[in-house]
């Protein structure tokens, strides 16, 4: 039996020249935790060539969605990034990642510390029910070099607290920050440099972390990942992992495409 499913692209969107998302068909069959990853690919030369994602749907969707980069000479997504509706891609069927609810421990404040495409796995944990009836509050932050690299902010702000089933939810727990590095934005800088500052938690009004009650999930790059890291561990929260839950889980979000 293959170790791969072929599903349907349903939809793409364009955000910037270096960013884009898209939908597919998804098997009835293929199970997977918000927040894990999944081999995608396309054939190339007879051959599958696959790169890891994270799923920004949630498991309770018919659909997949995937946000990725677009990288000019990149082995996938220079030709991932030409799919149109209708296209078929390569999907695997062994989903994993260490971005799961249950790989931390009890807390009250949820904190999704992304970059870039590392938002994609917090699409899906924001669209998850156990999120909001585990923690009291989830504070999501997306750092970006430019305003158009955020993703999903208009969904995000508009019509997830709209949404029938996870509206009330979410407008009552979710603490959206989108902040930008590269040029004027209402929010500004990174997230270290906020969370060092304080300037994160005053703007959002909620007092600064804590290992007791603060629970921190890090998507993005290999640097903002080891820096995050060094920041929570100096506050005293331990690292988790998928067999021993702790206060924070990190991720890498996969750019060598
Ligand atoms: P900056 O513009 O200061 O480099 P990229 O597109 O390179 O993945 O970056 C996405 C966002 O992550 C940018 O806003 C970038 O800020 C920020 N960033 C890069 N390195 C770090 C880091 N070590 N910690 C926190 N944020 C970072």
């Amino acid at each position: 039996m293959s170790n791969f499913l072929e599903e349907r692209v349903l939809s793409v969107h364009h955000w910037t020249n270096r960013l884009f998302s898209f939908t597919t068909t998804r098997d009835k069959g293929f199970r997977f935790l918000n927040g894990q990853f999944i081999m995608i690919g396309l054939p190339v030369n007879g051959k599958p060539l696959l790169r890891a994602y994270s799923i920004a749907s949630a498991n309770f969707e018919e659909h997949l969605e995937f946000l990725s980069i677009k990288v000019e000479n990149g082995p996938l997504t220079s030709r991932l990034q030409h799919i149109q509706v209708g296209d078929t891609i390569i999907v695997g069927k062994k989903p994993t990642g260490t971005l799961v609810i249950d790989y931390l421990l009890p807390g009250r404040r949820l904190y999704l510390l992304s970059t870039g495409t590392g938002l994609a796995p917090f699409m899906s944990i924001i669209r998850d029910p156990e999120t909001y009836e585990k923690f009291e509050q989830v504070v999501l932050v997306h750092g970006v070099r430019e305003v158009a690299e955020l993703a999903y902010h208009d969904y995000i702000t508009q019509e997830l607290p709209n949404d029938e089933i996870l509206g009330e939810m979410v407008a009552g727990k979710l603490l959206y920050y989108p902040t930008v590095t590269r040029e004027p934005y209402k929010n500004q800088g990174r997230a270290t440099e906020l969370i060092e500052s304080g300037k994160l938690f005053t703007d959002l009004g909620i007092p600064a972390l804590d290992p007791e009650t603060d629970r921190a999930m890090i998507c993005g790059s290999a640097a903002m990942l080891a820096d995050l890291k060094a920041m929570l561990e100096a506050r005293g929260f331990v690292e988790g992992n998928t067999s021993t839950p702790g206060a924070f889980v990190i991720e890498r979000a996969f750019a060598e495409k």
